[in-house]
């Protein structure tokens, strides 16, 4: 009886999920260090989203995944991606970035960065190591983890491990400000934060999102501080107190927009409980979940959406399929 009910609602479904396909903004995921597309967790993670929303999403690869993710600089890994949504016929009239950790980096340069891109316009961060961090990832054990403590061991501002570790391209001791801003590839210039450097685009292009969603998690233990996901930080040349993010210079004086988002009402600093990305499917539909389904389509269009995503809900629960809404879903020890 279940089923066939069930087998009658996914018939009824099939031309307005045909319609519906077309009203909603496509969204690409961002995955965090170590990890790759074909992972059950990033895949089924996207699957998610996509089903709820009623959005195609897309997990975008950067060659090896685990391996480059790990030794890729990071502003050639946003080059892959800059070219590749370029290159996505679905993504020409807008689309939405889900950063997961690292992929948040690299998700912001591809905001402000890719020429002739198509327009960003909602970006979902999760544990974004936004403002630096002030400690390596564990990297576990392996012949690979040997190789990447060994580069760590190094100068971390060294030309060889800026070329070579990903990660050191955001690496922000506090205590050792001149030595980042010198000699960091990546975070400084991504924020704006040498003086004679700034480009005025970077922060125009970043405060054109319709919406920034930072979500922070109560019991990160990877990034340090925490706060980061927030761009909160600790000060120029000290470890203590943190300063919550408009504490910042960056967010005093604007470097990159996020003061002017953020005053536009267009910032949602969000803290979750959980670990480094350990977000429970409840919070994804809470805080994720409504970022990407369009809100400028019509009330006709919203009100179809809403009927599918109940009646998908339900097909699946006739079917046994669904699982509570505290369960971590995505949870994960790396960047
Ligand atoms: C600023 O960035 C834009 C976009 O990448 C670039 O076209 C422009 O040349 C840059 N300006 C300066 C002064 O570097």
């Amino acid at each position: 009886m279940a089923m066939q009910r069930a087998a009658t609602a996914l018939l009824l479904l099939l031309p307005l999920l045909a319609a519906a396909g077309t009203s909603t903004l496509p969204f690409i995921v961002l995955h965090g260090i170590g990890d790759q597309c074909a992972n059950h967790g990033v895949a089924h993670f996207t699957k998610l989203l996509a089903e709820w929303s009623g959005s195609d999403g897309h997990c975008i690869e950067i060659g090896s995944g685990t391996w480059d993710s790990w030794v890729m600089p990071l502003q050639q890994q946003a080059d892959i991606i800059c070219n590749k949504v370029k290159e996505m016929e679905q993504l020409k009239s807008g689309y939405n970035i889900v950063g997961l950790s690292q992929g948040n980096l690299i998700g912001r340069a591809v905001v402000e960065y890719c020429d002739d891109g198509p327009p960003v316009k909602n970006f979902i961060s999760l544990g974004g190591p936004h403002a630096g961090t002030a400690s390596v990832p564990l990297c576990g054990s392996g012949i690979f983890c040997i190789i990447v403590d060994a580069l760590i061991k190094l100068e971390i501002y060294s030309d060889y491990v800026q070329a070579h570790l990903a990660p050191s391209g955001y690496l922000k001791i506090p205590t050792d400000m001149a030595d980042y801003l010198k000699s960091c590839r990546f975070l400084p210039k991504l924020n704006n934060e040498i003086p004679d450097g700034r480009n005025a685009t970077y922060k125009e292009r970043f405060s054109s999102l319709e919406n920034l969603v930072l979500i922070m998690f109560e019991n990160d233990a990877v990034l340090i501080p925490r706060e980061t996901a927030w761009f909160g930080y600790y000060p120029d040349g000290a470890f203590d107190p943190i300063l919550p993010p408009q504490k910042t210079k960056l967010y005093e004086e604007d470097w990159i927009g996020l003061k002017t988002l953020d005053e536009a009402g267009r910032v949602k600093f969000v803290s979750v409980a959980g670990g480094h990305l350990g977000i429970s499917k409840g919070d994804m539909k809470k805080y994720i979940v409504p970022y990407l389904v369009d809100r400028s389509s019509s009330e006709k269009t919203r009100s179809v959406s809403d009927l599918l995503g109940a009646a998908w809900h339900s097909t699946r629960e006739a079917l046994g399929l669904t699982e509570g809404d505290d369960e971590m879903l995505y949870s994960r020890a790396a960047l």
